[in-house]
This record gives C-alpha cells, structure tokens and sequence, in this order.
C-alpha cells in the first residue's frame, strides 16, 4: 500500500523523517511564537479562534474529553480552553517535541483557581497513550502535515476517539487562482527568507512550503478520512483558502 507523509530532505523513512521532525521544532521552539505572529501577521489567532468556535458544543460539556495533538506552544490549546465551563475536564495537550512542549506547558501553568485548564503530554500522535474509544474530541493545528504518515494518524485518532467522536484539523493549503500565485510568491520566496532571518536556520522555513505542496489538497485529504473510518468528512477553507478546518466523525 503507498502511503502519504511528511519527508524532511536528508530521511528516508518514516522513523527518520519523525526524528527530523521533532529536532527541527526543538530547534526553532524559542523563536517559534513570534515567527508563527510575524509570518501569518497574527492571522493564525483568528485561525485557532474559528476551529475553536467550531466545536463549541463539545467544548461547552464539562465532561468532554478533548485532546490538542501536536499543540506545540500551545495556542490552539489555549483558544480551546477559551470554551470550556468552570470545572471542566482539563484537555490533554500532546507534543513529541520536548521543546514545543515546555514553552506550552508554561502557557497552561498560568491559569487561575478552578479556571479550565491543560495538562501537557509528550507523546507522538501516531502512538498515543491513550485508551481505545476514550476521547470525544480532537484537534490538532497546523501539525497533522508533519507526521510520517498520514493514514497511520488517521486511524491512530480514529482508534482513540469514541464512536461519534469528533475531529477538526487545521492545516494550510495552496489556494487556487490569482489570490494562489501571490500567496505563492510570498510563501515560497518571502516567508523562508523571514524565517531565516529571525530564526537563524534556513532549514525549518524552506520546509515549511515544501511541506504544504507535498500535503494531499482537500479532495485527496477528505477521501484518507473517509477511508480511516470517519463520516461527516468536510473542508472549510479559511482566508481564501491559504489555510483550512478538516471535520469529521468516527463512524458509530
Ligand atoms: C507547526 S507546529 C504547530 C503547533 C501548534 N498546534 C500551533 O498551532 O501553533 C507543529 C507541531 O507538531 C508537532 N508534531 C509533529 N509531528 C508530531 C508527532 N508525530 N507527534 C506529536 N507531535 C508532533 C511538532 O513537534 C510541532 O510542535
């Protein structure tokens, strides 16, 4: 069977290219915050705000168990929690970079008394420690295009959520048209030469592109979904299409 996954240059299987992965965000954790602000002009908050908003009725059952994968730092995690009631089950928020994860895990420390809040995971998403048919949601933001392999991370996702468990994934996409070749432009040629700048490696900003046209487009994506087990299956794109929410149900 072919599968689709993530191939940082220089790997040549899914083990190495996940070790590549998580090096290059440990790498790049300190600056990553501001360069995600800078780079996206703060868009990405509007971005996490509406996949939030999405599942607001889920988030609203103080019950729900909801995982981030792949939160990184934290931000989608914290427009999460923005939607869960006083007392609320804390959302289990998953990284397998140690330095993502820190730089998270001191966002989510700084809640208040009984405000809702998150507990910090280092686990990788294609083997979760977590129960079969535990979770009512899951999110993840801008990490699914990383994992080594797609297929794998649908069905480990599906395996975990409950049946008629809920799955949103937030992920850029190259939008078609005139509005696609400027994006283009800046994407390919702009951002990397930033992203240089501020981060001082080249390697993480010239990926960053490359990652997302290797990343199957909605039709393609829709019919994995469909294939791991997952009804409901839609994509609503965001800003003309430069990013999007992928939707979905386990099956019952
Ligand atoms: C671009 S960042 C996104 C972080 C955050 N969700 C956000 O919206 O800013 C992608 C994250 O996915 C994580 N990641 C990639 N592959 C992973 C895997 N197999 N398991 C767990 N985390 C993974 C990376 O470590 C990184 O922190």
């Amino acid at each position: 069977m072919t599968t689709t996954g993530a191939k940082p240059p220089g790997t040549s299987d899914e083990a190495s290219a996940a070790v590549a992965v998580r090096e290059m965000f440990d790498q790049i954790a300190p600056r990553y915050d501001l360069l995600n602000h800078v780079l996206s002009m703060n868009v990405d908050r509007l971005w996490w705000w509406r996949a939030a908003r999405r599942f607001r009725g889920v988030l609203a059952d103080p019950d729900a168990a909801v995982l981030d994968i792949c939160c990184g730092t934290g931000d989608m995690t914290m427009a999460l929690l923005k939607r869960r009631p006083q007392g609320a089950r804390p959302i289990l928020a998953a990284d397998f970079s140690r330095g993502m994860l820190a730089r998270g895990a001191k966002k989510f420390a700084a809640h208040k008394d009984g405000a809702p809040f998150a507990v910090p995971l280092e686990a990788d998403a294609l083997h979760l420690p977590l129960r079969s048919g535990s979770l009512d949601l899951i999110v993840s933001a801008f990490g699914f295009r990383n994992l080594a392999n797609y297929e794998a991370g649908l069905r480990e996702f599906n395996r975990v959520l409950k049946p008629g468990g809920q799955l949103g994934i937030l992920e850029f996409s190259e939008p078609g048209g005139l509005i696609g070749k400027a994006y283009a432009v800046y994407f390919r040629r702009v951002l990397p030469a930033i992203g240089r700048a501020i981060c001082g490696a080249a390697g993480p900003y010239n990926y960053l592109p490359t990652s997302v046209g290797n990343f199957p487009p909605p039709p393609e994506m829709l019919e994995l979904m469909n294939a791991a087990g997952y009804e409901q299956c839609a994509w609503q794109p965001y800003t003309f299409g430069i990013a999007g929410l992928y939707t979905a149900a386990r099956a019952l």
